[in-house]
């Protein structure tokens, strides 16, 4: 369990190495870190280099807070993230978004690759979430558990508004105005860093999952529980397979691969949510 000065400790080195103050928190997942190298004026601090920061271990995430403007905006992204099944704990995995908080940040825009379990979804398509579910979460591995510091957030965090539905409306007009393929769907969160067999793709989709993937839904908690408004977009980067006998697999290489349709994409999206970001 941190206490709330580590992460003032940490937003205050943030501090020490930036002139302009964010206001919105972006969260770049799979093969997504790119986008941050689009920022104006940026000050690049490696995640290694922040007092208690996770570092993510997997390919694909790069280790760096990169502040700076796009848009008009003055954002800090996360060149990658930590998860669970690194071995981090779900306080540690939501650090990152305790210290953005510290920041004062008022919004978190957070990407993420995950694998299509609704039929309709291609690869590279992107799907905004509209809900989520917390699987791990509901039976008790969620970043919640323990002591409440209420000066964070309630103990009690409602759940019903966690998807800000201006945030999403502006989604949705930005990829229409782009031609971008843009679902609105439920994102199954689960562990990993297995991916599903077919009888878990099976139920995820019985259970009312339309995209599923291994992180997203902890950060997503823990901004809630501060408060923030939150708007995250999944890059389907595979079609999840929900049959065995099949010479299909899913790998890691084909998320990192799809990231290249992926990216200008969400790049798109989040540029224009950024650019008319709504009150
Ligand atoms: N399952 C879980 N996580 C993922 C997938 C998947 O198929 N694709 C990308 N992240």
């Amino acid at each position: 369990m941190y206490n709330r000065e580590e992460f003032q400790r940490a937003a205050e080195f943030i501090q020490s190495r930036i002139s302009a103050q964010p206001s919105i928190g972006l969260v770049l997942g799979s093969g997504l870190g790119k986008l941050a190298d689009e920022l104006a004026d940026r000050a690049v601090i490696p995640y290694a280099d922040i007092p208690g920061w996770p570092r993510s271990t997997v390919v694909g995430h790069g280790g760096n807070l990169v502040v700076g403007e796009l848009e008009g905006q003055i954002v800090a992204a996360q060149q990658g993230r930590a998860h669970f099944y690194e071995g981090y704990t779900l306080q540690e995995v939501t650090f990152p978004v305790r210290v953005m908080k510290e920041l004062g940040i008022h919004s978190l825009l957070l990407t993420n690759a995950a694998g299509g379990v609704n039929p309709a979804y291609q690869v590279g398509d992107i799907m905004l979430l509209e809900d989520h579910i917390n699987f791990l979460g509901l039976a008790g591995a969620n970043p919640l558990m323990g002591p409440n510091d209420e000066s964070l957030g309630l103990r009690f965090v409602g759940m019903s508004q966690t998807y800000d539905r201006p945030l999403r409306q502006r989604a949705l007009e930005v990829a229409g105005e782009g031609g971008i393929p843009l679902h609105s769907g439920v994102y199954f969160g689960l562990s990993g860093p297995f991916f599903e067999t077919p009888a878990e793709i099976r139920m995820i989709r019985a259970l009312g999952g339309d995209a599923v993937g291994m992180s997203t839904v902890n950060e997503v908690l823990v901004a809630r529980h501060g408060g923030l408004r939150v708007m995250a977009c999944s890059g389907i980067t595979n079609r999840a397979i929900d049959v065995v006998d099949t010479e299909l697999e899913t790998n890691h290489e084909e998320v990192l691969e799809a990231g290249a349709v992926i990216v200008p994409r969400l790049t798109t999206i989040l540029k224009g949510v950024l650019s008319n970001f709504p009150t």
